[in-house]
Parts: structure tokens; C-alpha cells; sequence
């Protein structure tokens, strides 16, 4: 999308504000020309009344007490040699020496048509696109998803559509916990219950583990067989192996069901499960030994990371390795085979540490050279209302099937669904959040179902006008002379720049808490300004402001991975 200039409604719609198809927003663009000017950042912030205009800036405030000049000189100075008559009505000093912005009408307008036209829906696309790996979801075979996977699978899915969205490669990997010892323990039991594997699914595999793993705990000559186990299944004993393969076989399955049910883009084929790595494990200790990044230490090979006390144990002293091999090895295969330029993972916060010492290691090695970003996106716990980790009736850990229940019990799937993924989206991650059905999904305040509410009511809105044959595909703003319309305007054409914003600092609850505003300065506009009953211009005009928020609302709530539905 180039620079446009049509007539609609008898007013210029020249985008101004656009170059490249990238729309930065009006306040960045304000806020450049005035460093320009002045040499310092203005610090714009958003009009705190309408009165004031659309933004203010302290900046003359700052510079003369710099300079010990009075203030309201100092501004009327800026005023006079600030050149913003293409996008601003005259400037105003107020107060002390603020200086207060207004954008023309014909600038907002330009905006929101610009957006009305961008097949990106405002969304700007990256000039260079990155290959980002990304590590999310990754639950453990054999045991059913919980909360703490239910996070990271919202979560990364929200940074899986974001980047893809800017135009960056993504590729998801599902890294699952499909290998390790506690196999040994799981296939022995099923040789001695004679389970029929056929018939097993994940809810029978998750209690086939705890018999094993009591089993394993109360009989010493049982435990003895599971180690032997594992070693055979290391040595890849075919009968072994076809067990093992089963468990996978089954556990997939029961991701499956959950993703569908989740409605997240993970598919079998992201799945790149722990045991991936297998043949990359000894030749990466190897290769660490042989360069002396890594050492024998009471006969373990481990390497010694700054910062920290403990070191990574790459192989243990009977010759195993662990999680923190795997994750190595992982990084290597990241890194030179899928040709990553931004590793990120999402898990809880607890296992921050494990990441910063695989890095560690990993850029030691070389196999995470300086140009590959690599970083770890720790979340929170799910609590109750007690603060203590959500758990069930009976006290046990909440299985992620359990909560979407609960969340079921109140409202449709689809709501429900709606509310746990804001929920889980719309507050800082690294916090804890307490798992509050009634509050999630209510439909007023800061929830997904307001959010929904909010777009089917503009369809519906929009739908009326279509049936009373406005052209839909075509209206656009053309004047904004109220002001809850403009406070609109200004809103929807920040999208791009929020977009951007999640993209780099992976922090959604910033778009959560923008489509909030959104919707809340759209119930203020339906509030002071009729739509269907306005006189045709203003009707034409006001149906692309709604038509507008509708897209971006549909578009915001679409990169959260909820439905944004047309009727509720
Ligand atoms: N399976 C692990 C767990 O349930 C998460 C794996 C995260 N990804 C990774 N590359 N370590 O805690």
C-alpha cells in the first residue's frame, strides 16, 4: 500500500501518515518531528481532557528549567518553529508551558480509511522477516495437560499468530517429554498388568503412571526391572521400543483433542518431542569435552556457568543425560538445521534458571552464535481465590480438560474459551492470576466475552446497515467532529503500533488491555453519536468508524487466538 490520495465524501483522504504499507502511528510521527526540533523526546502522552486536543508534551516545561528560561516562553518559541500544519490544528500552550496537540479531522480520517484499505489490517510488516523457533506447549507423554501447560500453550500460540501476522517465519516446536526413565517403570508395568494397548487412551496412560510409579516405589525388584528397561530401550530393543512408540501414539492423540479443542494452530507436525535428540546427545558432550567448555567432576561431564553456583550436568555419572543435554543438543538443531534467528521458549517462570544455563552453555559453545536471539518467556501460576495453586475438589492438580469444564459449567465452549485464554493473556505474565470463573466470564469489565460482546454488537450494527442497503465495503470516515468519534479514530489508529509493541517485548496483555479501550471508548460513541439514525453523510460516515473497529477488534482478538463471533 503506497501513499494513497482519493476523494471520499468530498474530503481528501491522502494518507499522510503512511509509507512502505507500514503505518506508524500519528503520535510517533508528532513525537519524531518534535525531537527533530528540539533535540529531546517530548514524552507525548495522550490528552488528559478532551479540551486539551489529542496529545500534550512537558517538553518546554524540561528544556527551561535546562536552561533556566521561562517556560511558556520556551514553548511559544517551539510553537512558532514547529511545522505541523499537515497534521495538526494550531497548537495551544496551556498551563505553565504545555503544549497541546490537535489533529486535524481530514488526518484521522486519512488514518482510519488507511486502515479500512490495508490488506494487513494496519498491522505493519516487517522489512526483513526473521525465522523465530518457537517452544511452547510441550506437554509430557503419558500424563494429561495441565494448567501450567494450558498457559504456555496460550500463550505461545498468541506469539505464534503475532509474529506471523508482522510477516515473520515462524516455526512452532512442540517439545514434548517423550523421553527418560520413567519409561522403564511405565512399559514394565503395562508387561505386567497385560494391558491391551489398544484400548488405552491418555486418561488410562496418566493412571497407568501413578500405579507404575507406586509400584516402582514399593517393589525393589520391579524398580531393578525398570532400569533394565530403559537401558533396553536406550539400546533400541525392538519390542521395547514398539511400547514406547505406543505411549507416543496415544499421548499425541490426546494433545490432539486438546488443541482442537482450544482452537490453537499447533499440529502433529510441530510435534519435535525430547527423544528428537537422542543421536545428538553424545556427540554434543563429546564435542563440549573435547573443547574444554565441559569437565569431569566427580564423574559427571559438566560444564560451570558464571552467575551460577551449581553446574549443568550434561552427563551424569552412570552415563545418562538429562533435560538440560536435550535442551542443548536442541539448540544446535534450532540453530543449524532450522536456520533460527530468535529462539523463544514458553514456560513457567520457575524454570527460568534451566534456560539461562542452557544458554549459557549453548553460546560458550558457539552453537548460539551472538546474531540469534534466544529467550525464555517464564509465566506465572494459576491460583485459586486463596492463592494458592488452582487445584480440584479433592485437592489434586487440575488437569487443563477439568478447567475448561469448570469455565463450561457457566457459559457455551465458546465463551468459556474466550474468557480463560484473556484471562490468561490480558495480565502480565510473569503474574500469578487467580482462576475466577465468574469474574472471566462476565460480560462487562475486562473479559474476553466483553470483547466478543462488543464485535457482535457492531456486526449487528453493521449487518442493519447492509440490509438497508449501505454499502458496507466502501463507507468511511469523513468527518469526526464529535468527540467520543475522534478519541475512536485516534484509538484505532494506534493498532499498528501495538502490534509492533507485542511483537518485540512478547507482552500481550498490552494488546488485551488496548482492545479493552477500544471497546470501551466504542460504548461511548454509540452512547453520544446515532448510527443508522443519522442523516446520510454523518450514517456514512459514522458506519466506517464502526466497520473500522470492527476489523480491529476481529483482527486484535483474532491474534489472542479467540474467536471474534458475528452474533451472541
Ligand atoms: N516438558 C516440559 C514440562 O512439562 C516443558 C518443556 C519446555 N521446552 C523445553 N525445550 N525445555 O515442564
Amino acid at each position: 500500500m503506497g501513499q494513497r490520495s482519493e476523494q471520499i465524501g468530498g474530503v481528501p483522504t491522502t494518507c499522510l501518515a503512511c509509507k512502505n504499507g507500514a503505518m506508524p502511528s500519528l503520535g510517533k510521527i508528532l513525537a519524531q518531528r518534535i525531537e527533530a526540533l528540539t533535540g529531546v523526546d517530548p514524552e507525548l502522552r495522550p490528552a488528559t481532557k478532551a479540551q486539551f486536543g489529542h496529545y500534550q508534551t512537558n517538553v518546554a516545561l524540561r528544556l527551561a528549567a535546562d536552561q533556566g528560561r521561562k517556560p511558556r516562553e520556551v514553548a511559544s518559541e517551539i510553537v512558532d518553529q514547529l511545522d505541523l500544519d499537515d497534521l495538526c490544528e494550531p497548537l495551544e500552550i496551556a498551563g505553565p508551558g504545555f503544549i497541546n496537540l490537535r489533529l486535524r479531522t481530514e488526518v484521522l480520517c486519512a488514518a482510519v480509511n488507511d486502515l479500512l484499505h490495508d490488506p494487513y489490517h494496519g498491522i505493519p510488516q516487517v522489512a526483513n522477516p526473521k525465522t523465530v523457533v518457537l517452544d511452547y506447549s510441550s506437554p509430557n507423554v503419558a500424563k494429561q495437560m495441565h494448567v501450567g501447560h494450558l498457559r504456555s500453550t496460550i500463550i505461545g500460540d498468541c506469539f505464534n499468530r503475532v509474529l506471523t501476522a508482522r510477516g515473520d517465519k515462524v516455526i512452532p516446536q512442540n517439545h514434548i517429554g517423550d523421553w527418560g526413565r520413567q519409561f522403564g517403570m511405565l512399559i514394565e508395568q503395562i508387561l505386567d498388568e497385560g494391558l491391551d494397548l489398544a484400548a488405552l487412551d491418555l486418561a488410562g496412560a496418566e493412571e497407568l503412571y501413578l500405579r507404575a510409579n507406586q509400584h516402582f516405589g514399593a517393589e525393589p525388584s520391579f524398580a531393578d526391572r525398570a532400569r533394565a528397561r530403559v537401558v533396553a530401550l536406550q539400546a533400541g530393543d525392538e519390542a521395547t521400543k514398539a511400547i514406547w512408540q505406543r505411549l507416543i501414539e496415544i499421548s499425541r492423540e490426546g494433545f490432539s483433542q486438546t488443541y482442537a479443542r482450544l482452537g490453537v494452530l499447533l499440529t502433529d507436525a510441530d510435534i519435535a518431542g525430547e527423544s528428537l535428540y537422542n543421536p545428538l546427545l553424545a556427540p554434543t558432550c563429546a564435542d563440549l569435552e573435547a573443547r574444554g567448555i565441559a569437565a569431569i567432576d566427580d564423574g559427571a561431564l559438566v560444564v560451570f556457568v558464571p552467575g551460577f553456583e551449581a553446574p549443568v550436568i550434561i552427563r551424569n555419572s552412570a552415563g545418562g543425560y538429562g533435560y538440560d543435554t536435550t535442551d542443548v543438543a536442541a539448540i544446535r538443531h534450532r540453530v543449524e538445521t532450522l536456520g533460527a534467528d530468535q529462539l523463544i521458549y514458553v514456560t513457567d517462570a520457575r524454570q527460568h534458571d534451566h534456560f539461562l544455563k542452557v544458554f549459557a552453555v549453548a553460546q560458550m559453545a558457539g552453537y548460539l552464535p551472538d546474531r540469534v536471539v534466544a529467550e525464555h518467556v517464564g509465566f506465572g501460576m494459576v491460583t485459586g481465590k486463596d492463592g494458592t495453586p488452582y487445584k480440584t475438589r479433592e485437592g489434586t492438580a487440575v488437569h487443563l480438560e477439568d478447567l475448561l469444564n469448570t469455565a463450561e459449567e457457566v457459559t457455551t465452549p465458546a465463551i468459556a474459551l474466550a474468557a480463560i485464554k484473556y484471562a490468561d493473556l490480558s495480565n502480565q505474565l510473569q503474574k500469578d492470576y487467580v482462576f475466577d470463573v465468574a469474574r472471566m466470564t462476565a460480560t462487562t469489565g475486562d473479559t474476553g466475552p466483553y470483547l466478543q460482546y462488543a464485535h457482535a454488537r457492531i456486526c449487528q450494527i453493521l449487518r442493519r446497515a447492509a440490509a438497508e442497503a449501505d454499502p458496507i465495503d466502501e463507507v468511511c470516515p469523513t468527518s469526526l467532529s464529535e468527540p467520543t468519534e475522534q478519541a475512536l479514530a485516534l484509538t484505532l489508529s494506534r493498532f499498528g503500533g501495538i502490534v509492533v509493541e507485542v511483537s518485540t517485548s512478547l507482552q500481550p496483555h498490552k494488546l488485551c488491555g488496548y482492545l479493552f479501550e477500544l471497546a470501551t471508548q466504542l460504548s461511548s460513541f454509540y452512547e453520544q453519536c446515532p448510527v443508522l439514525k443519522s442523516e446520510p453523510a454523518l450514517r456514512y460516515s459514522r458506519l466506517g468508524l464502526c466497520r473500522a473497529t470492527q476489523i480491529v477488534l476481529a483482527t486484535g482478538l483474532g491474534l489472542l487466538g479467540i474467536h471474534a463471533p458475528e452474533v451472541m
